[in-house]
């Protein structure tokens, strides 16, 4: 059985989930996964082996097939595709539009889960997303959901150099059949309209000292019964 915690990082587009989840990893020692990148990949790949997007028998048979390995370097885990990273490639404004397109599709997701279950083999995770806490580690008792108002949210894509419709993307992601965005039951919900990165990552990080200084507690009661 795998005994390595995992926090679900989960929230709406440009809530901040990956600054958040990369500061918590950083602070606690953790490996950070964007699961986000992950769908990315698939999208560009799609794109790069001009496999129709809305034609879901290709794109499940394409995620059946590609040839994919994880790697951990330094405190992240990366999708690799044919031995490479589309780091740069992923965050097109073609690959955002396309991703949650294909990221609706059932048996993508189930691939995605698996490969995403995968990634606790090489340690403590910091794991961000849309369905981690509710579908892909439910187990999981450190389970956060970040939100921010859509002005602001438009606002640091657009800091970001990056036009796109925000309203749109949180739609189909919430809307889809399978593993919808919502907030995990037990979710701590943190709202960082207001908040710097700093101020909403050191709530974050508290509570999740709070949540492992219970659990040790109640393993010493345990221990001495
Ligand atoms: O976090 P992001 O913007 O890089 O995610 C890209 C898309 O991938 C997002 O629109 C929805 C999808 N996604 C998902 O469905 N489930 C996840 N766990 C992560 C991302």
């Amino acid at each position: 059985m795998n005994q390595h915690i995992v926090i679900a990082i989960d929230g709406t587009s440009a809530s901040g989930k990956s600054t958040n989840a990369r500061m918590v990893a950083r602070e606690l020692g953790y490996i950070h996964v964007d699961t986000g990148a992950m769908y990315r990949t698939l999208a560009w790949y799609c794109l790069h082996k001009k496999v129709d997007l809305d034609d879901v028998k290709a794109v499940s048979a394409l995620c059946r097939r590609w040839k994919t390995s994880l790697e951990c370097t330094g405190n992240q885990i990366h999708l690799l595709v044919d031995g490479y990273f589309p780091d740069k490639e992923i965050r097109t404004s073609e690959v955002t539009e396309a991703v949650s397109h294909i990221a609706a599709f059932q048996k993508v997701r189930d691939w995605m889960k698996a490969k995403q279950r995968e990634c606790a083999k090489f340690g403590n995770l910091v794991m961000e997303g849309r369905d981690i806490g509710t579908n892909v580690f439910p187990e999981s008792e450190f389970k956060f959901y970040l939100d921010a108002c859509i002005t602001e949210r438009s606002k640091r894509r657009a800091a970001d150099g990056v036009q796109e419709n925000l309203a749109a993307r949180d739609q189909r992601d919430s809307q889809r059949a399978s593993a919808p965005l919502m907030v995990a039951l037990g979710a701590m919900i943190v709202n960082t309209s207001l908040l710097t990165p700093q101020e909403s990552s050191a709530k974050i990080i508290a509570e999740i000292r709070k949540r492992l200084a219970d659990n040790e507690q109640r393993q010493l009661a345990k221990a001495q019964m």
